[in-house]
């Protein structure tokens, strides 16, 4: 379904500054992603994301397309983060299709709400397996392409990049692990090593031009993430308490990737940038809250009334 230009990304951005560039989105039918690659397309990109889900993948490549007419947006189902041979041959596809790689979003994420009594060695080690090793495998599947786009698009910060820019990578990641939270072991080691591997690309690919930075979100509200993460219901009272006073959008996402791969964004390198209404600053009133700490963990009790719960064995 088109979307209204203001559901994803804000006016301040200039119409064409993405033409002739292509961006590759992991979890790019999730919904904080498929309105980071919107606000792109909107501005003049081509797509394609990628997605376990073949159906909903390319449902939401078609509904990205909408965003400005011209648009070619690929969505590519059945292809696994954890899987590195699948995932090349989507960027090589990506590529063949749209002509190369400019920008990439290592977007594809697991999250649930358990506690070590609850979390198996098998569950931690997914959600490591999609965060961490979905990124790296992400950034080996891609890098040759960006290392392609960066050698056009190099800039020195003076004159104006005649082609644009390119050569550029964000990855998504979270706050959690910035003072740690009940329920989520699992999340915030996986998001820490996500954020070191951002800092070690920026440190091995930037002098060959590449950026490499993380977008934290905090809550934000109409998302997967937070049916997953928070039962708070009305829309009233979700975020208060929280510095901004309430949760954030997905457009306010998209507008931080707009800037970091944009002309904007050129020295903005091994930076994390965190999109959260200063949430992080105040752990207690932020989303799983409502699981009473200590009380919750000494019952040793399963996460009910959110997404994504722990399933019985058959
Ligand atoms: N609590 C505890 N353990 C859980 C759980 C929960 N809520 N949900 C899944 N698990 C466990 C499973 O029981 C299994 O462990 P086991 O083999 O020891 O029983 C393990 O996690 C893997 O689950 P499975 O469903 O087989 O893996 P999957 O690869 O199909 O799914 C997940 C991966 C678990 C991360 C799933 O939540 C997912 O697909 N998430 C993607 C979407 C998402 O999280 N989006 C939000 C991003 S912010």
């Amino acid at each position: 379904m088109p979307l209204p230009k203001n559901e994803y990304v804000s006016n301040v951005w200039k119409d064409g500054i993405f033409a002739n560039k292509v961006v590759f989105c992991t979890g790019g039918a999730g919904t904080i992603c498929s309105a980071q690659v919107r606000a792109l397309v909107h501005l003049g990109a081509d797509a394609c994301i990628i997605g376990r889900n073949a159906e909903k993948t390319e449902r939401m490549a078609a509904d990205i397309a909408t965003a400005r007419p011209g648009a070619r947006v690929l969505g590519l189902g059945d292809v696994d983060v954890r899987k590195p041979e699948s995932l090349q041959s989507a960027a090589d596809r990506c590529v063949k299709e749209l002509g190369g790689i400019d920008f990439v979003i290592a977007g594809a994420a697991g999250n649930f709400l358990a506690s070590m009594a609850q979390l198996s060695t098998n569950a931690f080690k997914s959600v490591m397996d999609i965060d961490v090793l979905g990124s790296y495998n992400t950034v080996k599947a891609t890098m040759p392409y960006l290392l392609e786009s960066a050698v056009k698009h190099r800039t020195d910060g003076k004159t104006p990049p005649a082609n644009g820019t390119g050569g550029r990578i964000i990855f998504v990641s979270a706050t959690i692990h910035y003072t740690g939270a009940p329920l989520q072991t699992h999340v915030s080691v996986a998001k820490a090593g996500v954020d070191a591997l951002a800092h070690a690309v920026c440190i091995e690919q930037g002098p060959r031009g590449i950026t490499s930075n993380v977008i934290a979100p905090g809550p934000i509200g109409s998302t997967e993430g937070m049916q997953r993460l928070s039962r708070a219901g009305s829309t009233a009272t979700q975020g208060k308490g929280l510095p901004s006073g309430r949760w954030g959008t997905v457009k306010e996402i998209a507008d931080a990737t707009v800037f970091l791969f944009s002309d904007a964004g050129n020295y903005v390198n091994g930076e994390i940038l965190v999109v959260d209404g200063g949430a992080w600053h105040m752990p207690s009133t932020g989303p799983g809250q409502e699981f009473q700490y200590p009380d919750f963990l000494l019952s040793d009790a399963a996460v009910t009334g959110v997404k994504g719960g722990k399933k019985a064995k058959l």
